[in-house]
């Protein structure tokens, strides 16, 4: 959008001419005509080049709201219509932004709308320079300072219901920013006349009607007021009260503005007590008293308001009272006190009236900047307004009119120098030549007044210190005798004979061509209100007041500080502010607007012909449009220039490349503008007829219609375009959507039907399967049922056939019973008695056998041979307890057995195969019952000795023991280790371990020992084997039975060879080498000792004697 931000023009909708120097032709007619025409749309204002006109509407229009403020923001002047708020904006940035003060000059008639609108011009500012919560108050203060002056400083007057009867000069400050920091007001002479007398259809100042209609009853009577107006003398019943004016409701604006500017409450008390003070004062009557010297001398009539005024005051009675009778003049150092007429009572009383009106008035504008100054000391900006009052003439002119109209010149004068020197300037920074034009200068009118030498107010001041008898006839005189030639002046009796017949002024009058007309002014007063004297006694009855604010008003009342000089007059001090402000004006960048009133009657809508062009021809508007249209009548920056007017050339648009002159010319070059008709400035194009300018103006109309239509046609075929787009993308993502919505409805209905085929079929076959299954179930539950019955029947009937013959049985059995009973009984009666022996017999026999059983809980030992066992009890159960023994007995025999290991079992085995051998056979046996059967005794693996040996036997050897052998020969015994193994047996030295002997087991025949109690064996070897070579062995070992039965034991486990024989005799034969010898043992003699002693008694026979046991 910023892109395409719209650039509008003053020339855009316009109603007339919005610039008066476009107007074509230029003459007053068209140039009213112009303002009527825009006046009666409403337009109030018009431009001059950067003047600006303002039409009063005398209605309120809605062009002050505040989105006109931000449309008027930052715009170019030229930019929107025409509006002060163009010119506020314009004056503003120009502050801010080139750092230039700007003042503001609103100039016109009375009632013409110059209050208004430099109000406009403050809220404007205020509105668009920056915010925050001190800037704020600033703003607030300054725009409240006005209700405050208002009520103060402005009244009701035929031409003006709210007409400002001072001058105001308002000096805005900013910062840097453009930021207001405070302001400055300076007041120009108060109209103060209007305090003691109004002309006929006007009023004092609004404060004194707001104060009695607005304030309380309360304050009113602290003020000791009564709210009637008609109570006041001061006050003119004409027109008390105002249409469209709410004096109450203004009241209290006031003393909210008061609040926000900074009065303090016992200030604001003090300034309604001098309000009421002077309405007091108007009260104040007297009446003469002769006196002696034949003068009559005032004295207060009712001293009631007096009294009351004193009060308020703080005055002491008696002294006000007494300066109102006398007055004491002084000079060269002597006091005289002269008695005042009734005339000069009234005069004085006046005076007083006047006097404290205005210095209040003074005082508030000062109390006001004191609030209202800027706190920094800071370079400041300064943006002055200037509301003045307007030239005015009434039907009776006198030295205030003089002072405001002649203000007014001075600002005609200000307003001519500086558009003249401002237009100059301009072509000389442009570079444009400039043609001299000829307008009307007021400045011989304000030479006429304020030449010291010989101008009216130095007359005046002239007439007033002269010495002597001072009336206004004398300064009237003094007049027509210095100023009768001046072509401005007119008086009846200057030397100039042109107005001795002049019927239309008067003889007491003079009257001045001022710049806006005629104007007859009346000499009545001129000296004295010039002199604006207070007699002193009455200063100083007030400086004596007990009255903070009363005091500082009459500072000269100070007895310590006499003054013999005379005061400055009014016109001189008058005179002295002007050149100030005049100064203070030339010195800033000015801005003007003139406000023309429409008509007389303060009425919207009359547009009176005669009134407003009276006002454009003294407001010099022709003057200033023609200089403005002197050279050129038109100018504008080549900017916006281009901006405006590119569309008409083709080179121009869209875009001009290159600096905006160059376009400017191309451009005109191209529309054939002829070249007087324009000249290139520095930075704008001049145009010198607005008819030239006007011929742009319709060409761009007409191009614009072309390029709307253009762009009318290209927008509509884009939006045409994007919309059919928008359709078809739309109508593909619809028909999409349909389809889809379609095919899936489509889809379900045939999935919906696809199970609802499915679940009929699904149905009819289970029900279908149901049944067949129900009639299967029922069929098969008929035949079990059937069959239950059938067996069910063929049970009850086995069951009944049964029954029958088990009852049939039974009653047999018990009919055979009965029977047989009967018969036993009968036989057996007599046997009675032995068969309840037999019962007893039984009986008894059962409980012996219960007693018996009961009494073997207690076991004997669990010792196998253990052979202890309780003696039977009764003979009878012999056979049983010995049964019971024996079972006992095997009992404990296992469970000893179930204890033992394998090692144990086959030790016991081999003491059982060693029982079995030996006992009762031979004598040794019982000694080795005890011994243990170690096996080995030698320990070889452990003796390094036997390492050899060791290494020779290869399998696990059962016997390893030291035997003795008995030499073959002579039966002498040498030790051997005997060695046997499963395969084996070893003969081997004790001492070496030298294998002596080994003898495979397979070639060993049989084993011979004696039945006595001796170690002897002889091992017999096969007869034709190998070992058999040397013949048997005999050896000797205590250790015998173990010897012996482990050798057994091999036999008997191995398999593949024979049991090993073992002969138990005492006389056997051994086989040495080819001899059969034969051992025989006999029981040795006690010669003998306790040893076994082995002889070889011949070759036959080896005997061997055994001690005897
Ligand atoms: N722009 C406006 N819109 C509406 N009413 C206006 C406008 N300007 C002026 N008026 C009306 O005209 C009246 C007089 O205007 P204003 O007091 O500004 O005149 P003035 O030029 O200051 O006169 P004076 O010189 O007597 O002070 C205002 O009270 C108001 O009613
Ligand atoms: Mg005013």
């Amino acid at each position: 959008m910023s892109k395409m931000e719209v650039k509008t023009s003053l020339l855009d909708n316009m109603i007339g001419v919005g610039d008066m120097v476009l107007i074509e032709p230029l003459s007053e007619d068209t140039f009213i005509e112009n303002l009527k025409k825009r006046f009666d749309h409403n337009e109030i204002y018009t431009y001059i080049g950067s003047v600006v006109i303002s039409m009063n509407p005398y209605k309120s229009l809605p062009i002050y709201t505040a989105e006109k403020v931000e449309e008027y923001r930052n715009r170019n002047f030229y930019e929107l219509s025409p509006h002060v708020y163009a010119l506020a904006d314009e004056a503003y940035r120009s502050l801010r932004e080139q750092d230039k003060d700007q003042c503001i000059l609103i100039t016109g008639e009375s009632g013409a709308g110059k209050t208004e609108a430099s109000k406009f011009v403050m809220s404007y500012v205020a509105a668009v320079c920056g915010k925050g919560q001190e800037v704020n108050k600033v703003k607030e203060q300054l725009l409240q300072s006005n209700p405050v002056l208002e009520a103060f400083g402005n009244a009701k007057t035929v031409r003006n219901d709210n007409s400002s009867r001072f001058g105001k000069y308002m000096d805005i400050e900013f910062d840097f920013k453009g930021d207001p920091l405070g302001g400055v007001i300076s007041n120009y002479l108060l109209e103060k006349s209007r305090v003691v007398k109004q002309p006929r259809g006007e009023r004092n100042f609004h404060i004194f009607y707001q104060l009695l209609s607005g304030a309380s009853d309360d304050t009113l009577k602290k003020l000791k007021l009564d709210r009637d107006f008609s109570k006041y003398n001061y006050l003119s019943l004409d027109s008390a009260t105002v249409n469209g004016l709410d004096d109450a409701a203004s009241f209290r604006t006031v003393r909210n503005a008061m609040q926000i500017v900074g009065f303090m409450e016992d200030e604001v008390q003090s300034i309604l007590e001098l309000v009421a003070a002077v309405l007091k004062l108007g009260n104040i009557e007297f009446k003469p008293e002769s006196r002696c010297n034949g003068y009559d001398e005032s004295r207060v009539k009712d001293k009631n308001d007096l009294k009351e005024m004193c009060e308020l005051l703080g005055i002491e009675q008696s002294v006000l009272e007494r300066a109102f009778s006398f007055r004491t003049v002084e000079a060269k150092m002597e006091k005289m006190s002269t008695t005042l007429n009734v005339a000069q009572a009234y005069y004085a009383r006046d005076a007083l009236a006047k006097n404290l009106y205005s210095r209040l008035f003074s005082w508030l504008v000062n109390r006001i900047n004191e609030s209202i100054k800027a706190q920094t000391k800071s370079r400041k900006k300064v943006m002055g307004v200037l509301d003045i009052y307007g030239f005015e003439i009434f039907e009776d002119n006198s030295f205030e009119q003089f002072i405001i109209n002649y203000c007014n010149e001075k600002l005609q004068q200000i307003f001519i120098e500086l558009t003249l020197r401002e237009e100059q300037e301009e072509y000389v920074r442009e570079g444009i030549e400039w043609t001299n034009i000829e307008y009307f200068n007021n400045a011989i009118i304000c030479d006429l007044i304020e030449n010291n030498k010989n101008g009216i107010l130095a007359m005046l001041d002239e007439e007033c210190l002269r010495p002597g008898t001072v009336t206004d006839e004398t300064f009237l005189d003094k007049l027509n005798t210095v100023c009768a030639e001046h072509q401005h002046f007119e008086s009846r009796q200057s030397k100039n004979s042109k107005f001795l017949t002049d019927h239309s002024l008067p003889h007491n009058c003079f009257r001045i061509q001022h710049y806006a007309g005629k104007v007859l002014y009346r000499v009545e007063g001129f000296v004295d209100k010039n002199n604006d004297l207070l007699y002193r006694d009455l200063s100083q009855a007030m400086y004596k007041a007990n009255h903070s604010l009363i005091k500082i008003l009459f500072p000269e009342g100070n007895p310590a500080k006499v003054n013999l000089k005379r005061p400055p007059t009014a016109g001189f001090q008058f005179k002295a502010s002007v050149g100030t402000l005049m100064k203070n004006l030339l010195s800033k960048n000015p801005n003007y607007i003139r406000c023309i009133k429409p008509n007389d009657k303060k009425a919207a809508h009359i547009f009176t012909d005669s009134l407003v062009c009276h006002q454009v021809r003294y407001l010099g508007l022709m003057e200033n449009v023609r200089v403005r249209r002197a050279g050129y009548a038109f100018r504008q920056a080549y900017e916006p220039c281009l901006e405006r007017y590119k569309m008409l050339c083709k080179q121009t648009w869209p875009h001009w490349k290159g600096p905006a002159r160059g376009g400017v010319e191309v451009l005109l070059t191209d529309l054939q503008v002829p070249a007087e008709e324009f000249a290139y400035g520095r930075s704008k194009i001049f145009i010198r007829n607005p008819r030239t300018l006007f011929f742009l103006e319709e060409k761009r109309r007409q191009c614009l219609e072309d390029l709307a239509t253009l762009i009318q046609k290209i927008y509509r075929g884009w939006k045409s375009r994007t919309h059919f787009l928008l359709l078809k993308k739309s109508q593909v993502v619809v028909a999409a959507w349909y389809r889809r919505f379609a095919q899936q409805k489509k889809y379900q209905n045939i999935r919906s039907s696809a199970l609802v085929f499915q679940s009929f079929i699904r149905g009819w076959k289970a029900r279908k399967l149901l049944r067949e299954l129900k009639h299967k179930k029922r069929c098969e539950k008929a035949v079990s049922t059937i069959s239950a019955y059938w067996h069910g029947t063929q049970a009850r009937r086995e069951l009944k056939r049964l029954k029958e013959e088990a009852r049939r049985k039974h009653a047999v059995a018990v009919i055979w019973a009965y029977w047989l009973g009967l018969k036993v009984r009968r036989e057996y009666r007599k046997f009675f008695r032995a068969n309840a022996g037999k019962k007893i017999y039984d009986f008894t026999i059962q409980r012996i056998m219960q007693k018996y059983f009961l009494g073997l809980k207690k076991m004997p030992s669990m010792s196998p041979v253990d052979k202890s066992w309780p003696a039977r009890p009764y003979g009878f159960l012999d056979g049983t307890h010995q049964e019971l023994r024996r079972i006992f007995h095997l009992w404990r025999c296992k469970k000893y057995r179930s204890q033992f290991t394998e090692e144990k079992k086959a030790t016991y085995e081999e003491k059982l195969a060693a029982s079995e051998l030996f006992k009762d056979k031979k004598a040794l046996y019982p000694s080795s019952v005890g011994q243990p059967f170690k096996g080995d005794y030698v320990e070889m693996t452990k003796n390094p000795k036997y390492q050899k040996l060791n290494s020779f036997v290869e399998d696990k050897v059962l016997v390893a023991d030291v035997v003795s052998k008995i030499n073959r020969a002579n039966g002498k015994v040498t030790p051997r280790i005997f060695l046997l193994t499963k395969k084996s047996l070893v003969l081997a030295d004790q001492k070496t371990g030298q294998v002596k002997a080994s003898v495979p087991l397979p070639d060993l025949s049989s084993v011979s020992v004696s039945t006595q109690n001796d170690g002897f064996f002889a091992l017999k070897l096969k007869e034709g084997s190998t070992s058999a070579a040397k013949g048997d062995f005999l050896l000797s070992s205590d250790r015998l039975i173990e010897i012996i039965t482990k050798l057994h034991c091999i036999g008997a486990t191995s398999a593949d060879r024979n049991k090993i024989n073992i002969d138990i005799s005492d006389e056997f034969l051994v086989q040495f080498k080819q001899d059969k010898v034969c051992v025989k043992f006999i029981q040795g003699t006690p010669k003998n000792g306790n040893g076994v002693a082995c002889k070889r008694k011949n070759n036959r026979l080896l005997e061997v004697s055994v001690p005897s046991p």
